[in-house]
């Protein structure tokens, strides 16, 4: 029997929901990742299978991966059986809506890529129809090698795959270099992007410039002036068009999120509006698309102090000494090169279409998605969305509540140069 999700109501636009997903683990030590993955998509009200290969059942416990699936756990050994009518891999490859193999080791790699099926795994993989998320990981030398390199370059082109390459750093050999797998959240944010959108990279060679998060606005050593944004729309934007084949710059104000969030992306933290402003005087020239979702400031102070107000200066200060700061999306507007598209982000309470249309115009900028702020499922800090956009195919679409990731999908399909 399963166990009911904690949260059912955002359950009911999590896209990973109800989905049958088939967890393949390869032998790299990274396997000791995979219980946190399977038990998160288990939470998330995913149906899981787990095959395991001999390597990765000597780095992570089948027993876990059973209990956390809340279903058997497979092995080679099982894949014949007189038991069974039909072979153990073609049952799971016709169960899987969805294929994660991570970690992919570098003998995984060569078996596939190479139609090899002499293990569980190896025949799944052959077998399936459904898309699959490859996560590889290998020591640094391995990763380098020309066998390994060429197993690599065959499985980029493969149809229906999304293969997520591994990050630098510290790896259990000791070594730091190229070889760690992507990380949990990084695995899971990808599994619902295949999900929603698919393998296919239709922004590959295009580059989007994202902005994400609030700017702070300093008054004195100890206040600012900020608003309640995590930054997570504007993240989960940069992400998808990543993972859709974007080159994908981020400049970002102070963010709420879990860092692990960002691999992957070229980032440009800044702090003030007037940052903000000079990073995207620098990266505009370069950008085919701009999607402006940071939560900017509205005013600064001229000269920010340099000793602390006490509290009573500090009501007098609140009445002087500020200014507005420039509209940034109207700039990009008005500087913007030929074919470069923009997408700005209107935040709303009370009626929003009416003020979303007032702000489209007033902006200029070819998209508008304007969303409740004033809505449980919608805005700052939660991880649903829903509202309007202007400006896309048909003028004015409604954008039904779903994950952030969903909204941020269908942002790019509009955006796209
Ligand atoms: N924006 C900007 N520069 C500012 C303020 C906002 O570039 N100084 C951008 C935001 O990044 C967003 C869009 O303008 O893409 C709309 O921001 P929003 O806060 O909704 O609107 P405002 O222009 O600030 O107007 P108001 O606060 O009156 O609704």
């Amino acid at each position: 029997m399963r166990t009911e999700p904690a949260d059912s109501a955002s359950v009911l636009v999590d896209p990973l929901a109800g989905r049958r997903i088939l967890v393949g683990i390869s032998g790299s030590i990274a396997a000791v990742k995979l219980p946190l993955v399977v038990s998160a998509l288990a939470q998330r009200g995913a149906e899981v299978r787990c095959v395991l290969t001999s390597s990765a059942a000597a780095l992570v416990s089948p027993v876990a991966l059973a209990s956390l699936s809340r279903h058997p756990c497979h092995l080679d050994a099982d894949q014949w059986s007189h038991h069974a009518p039909r072979p153990l891999h073609v049952e799971l490859a016709e169960w899987a809506e969805l294929v994660l193999v991570a970690p992919l080791s570098a003998t995984s790699l060569g078996r596939w890529v190479h139609g090899l099926a002499d293990t569980l795994l190896a025949s799944i993989l052959l077998a399936t129809e459904a898309p699959v998320l490859a996560a590889a990981a290998t020591n640094t030398a391995m990763w380098a090698s020309p066998a390994v390199r060429r197993n690599w370059e065959l499985l980029q082109g493969f149809e229906r795959v999304l293969p997520l390459g591994p990050a630098a750093g510290l790896l259990a050999c000791d070594r730091r270099g190229d070889g760690r797998m992507a990380e949990p959240v990084q695995l899971l944010l990808a599994l619902e992007s295949l999900q929603l959108w698919g393998w296919q990279r239709d922004w590959a060679g295009l580059r989007l410039l994202v902005t994400a998060g609030p700017t702070r606005e300093p008054l004195d050593p100890v206040r600012c002036l900020t608003n309640p944004s995590t930054g997570r729309m504007g993240v989960l934007l940069a992400q998808a068009a990543r993972l859709r084949g974007a080159e994908v710059t981020l400049v970002h104000g102070p963010l709420a999120l879990d860092p692990q969030l960002l691999a992957g992306l070229r980032c440009e933290p800044v702090e003030t509006a007037a940052q903000m402003e000079q990073a995207l005087l620098r990266l505009q020239p370069e950008a085919d698309a701009i999607a402006m979702a940071a939560a900017v400031a509205d005013h600064r102070r001229q000269q920010p102090l340099a000793h602390k107000l006490s509290k009573e200066a500090l009501e007098a200060e609140l009445t002087s000494g500020w200014q507005p700061v420039p509209d940034l999306l109207a700039g990009l507007v008005a500087r913007r090169p030929a074919g470069q598209r923009i997408l700005g982000f209107a935040a709303q309470s009370g009626e929003v279409l009416a003020e979303a249309r007032a702000k489209w115009a007033r902006k200029g900028c070819d998209l508008l998605f304007a969303n409740p702020i004033d809505q449980a499922d919608a805005g700052f800090g939660v991880d649903t969305n829903h509202g309007w956009l202007l400006g896309g195919v048909g003028g004015e679409q409604r954008l039904q509540p779903g994950s952030k990731l969903a909204i941020a999908q269908q942002l790019l399909t509009a955006l796209r140069p």
